[in-house]
C-alpha cells in the first residue's frame, strides 16, 4: 500500500468527539447496508457502534476505555468469524468515505485517515479473491 498515513495529522485534526461522529454516521449507513449490515448484530447495533468508536478514539489518542472493556483489539482474529472479501472490503470502505464526507473529516487529514481504514480493511480479508 502506496498511500501516505501522516498519524500525527489525523491526531491533530480529528478529535475523539470527531471519531464518535464518525462512528454514528458510519453506523447508520451500516444498519441498512444489504451486504455487510446483516454481519453486525441485529439486537446490538449501538454496542457495535460504541466498539467502533472506542477502538478509533484509543488507536489514535490513547483512550484506553476501548481497552479496559474489550482487551487488545486482535482485529484480525475477531473479523474471522465474517466471510470478508473484496466485495465487502469495498462496500466497508465505501460507506467509510461516505461517513467521513458527512462528519465533515477536515480535508487535510481525510486521506490519511481514509488510507488507514484502506490499510486495516484489506487486512481483514479472510476470503479468496474471486476468479
Ligand atoms: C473489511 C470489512 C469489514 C467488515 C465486513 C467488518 C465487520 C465487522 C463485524 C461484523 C463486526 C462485529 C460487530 C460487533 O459486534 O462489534 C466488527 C467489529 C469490529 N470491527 Fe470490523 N469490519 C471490517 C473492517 C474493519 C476495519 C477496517 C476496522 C478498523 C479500522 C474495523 C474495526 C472493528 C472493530 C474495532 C470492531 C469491534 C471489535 C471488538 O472489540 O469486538 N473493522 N467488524
Amino acid at each position: 500500500m502506496s498511500a501516505q498515513i501522516d498519524e500525527p495529522l489525523i491526531v491533530q485534526q480529528v478529535d475523539e468527539a470527531a471519531f464518535t461522529r464518525l462512528a454514528a454516521a458510519f453506523y447508520r449507513r451500516m444498519k441498512e447496508d444489504d451486504l455487510i449490515g446483516p454481519m453486525y448484530p441485529p439486537d446490538d447495533w449501538a454496542g457495535a457502534e460504541e466498539r467502533f468508536a472506542g477502538f478509533l478514539r484509543f488507536r489514535f489518542h490513547g483512550n484506553m476505555g476501548y481497552i479496559e472493556t474489550r482487551g487488545h483489539p486482535r482485529l484480525r482474529g475477531r473479523h474471522l468469524p465474517f466471510a470478508i472479501g473484496e466485495p465487502e472490503r469495498d462496500r466497508w470502505l465505501e460507506l467509510m468515505k461516505a461517513s467521513m464526507e458527512e462528519t465533515a473529516i477536515p480535508a487535510a487529514a481525510a486521506g490519511s485517515l481514509f488510507a488507514f481504514f484502506a490499510q486495516v480493511a484489506d487486512f481483514m480479508r479472510n476470503e479468496p479473491a474471486a476468479g
